[in-house]
């Protein structure tokens, strides 16, 4: 793989894409493109250990594995999240954010998280990365009562433990959004 080779999210979920990329990590000489974008993650991708909102706990990932999702959060979240954040809530070491004992999922506040899940998030391309590491926005796809029972899932399962999201929460964040640009999905 040469530097000019595009990483995409198939690369960074599967362990054979990160094995192509590890190589990279260790060639400090190379001018700042996709190596660039591979340290951002991996340094920004970092969970406070300890947060009194969390303490993990096992019977999520353990339902989820075995198809009881028990409710319409949970079965959201397996339908629109789980393939790059994990059945565990885990993510991919380094690459792809925990979802458990996350401190954006715990906040008091959810209207950063309604606004991640609605809008997406994308780090910058450059010119000879192209392809940004990034997440696609779900406003498109999921109500204002599926992001809200998602989310009330989401901060109540593997040991989070904040408080459960309103539609209506969902809906003022959706408005707010309405005239800023928005982020696509390329696949
Ligand atoms: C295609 C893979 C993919 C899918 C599907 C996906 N995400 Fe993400 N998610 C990412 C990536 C990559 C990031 C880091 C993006 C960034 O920070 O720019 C991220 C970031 C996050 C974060 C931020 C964590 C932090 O530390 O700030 C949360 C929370 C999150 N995702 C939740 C979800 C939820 C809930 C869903 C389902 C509705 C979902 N994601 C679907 C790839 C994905």
């Amino acid at each position: 793989m040469s530097i000019s080779d595009p990483v995409s999210i198939s690369d960074v979920v599967s362990e054979a894409g990160l094995a192509k990329i590890k190589p990279l990590r260790l060639s400090g000489s190379q001018p700042f493109t996709q190596q660039a974008n591979v340290f951002i993650m991996i340094g920004e991708r970092t969970n406070v250990a300890g947060s009194p909102k969390f303490a993990a706990n096992p019977a999520t990932a353990a339902a989820l594995a075995k198809g009881n999702e028990g409710s319409r959060g949970a079965e959201v979240y397996d339908d629109n999240c789980a393939a790059c954040h994990r059945t565990g809530g885990e993510g991919s070491p380094k690459v792809l954010p925990k979802i458990a004992g996350n401190p954006t999922v715990l906040a008091d506040d959810p209207d950063s998280l309604i606004r991640l899940v609605l809008a997406g998030s994308a780090l910058p391309g450059t010119t000879t990365a192209p392809s940004p590491l990034g997440m696609p926005g779900f406003a498109w796809r999921l109500s204002n009562d599926e992001v809200a029972q998602l989310l009330t899932f989401v901060r109540s399962s593997w040991g989070n433990r904040a408080s459960s999201v309103s539609a209506g929460q969902v809906g003022r964040v959706r408005a707010s959004l309405d005239s800023a640009p928005k982020v696509h999905a390329s696949n």
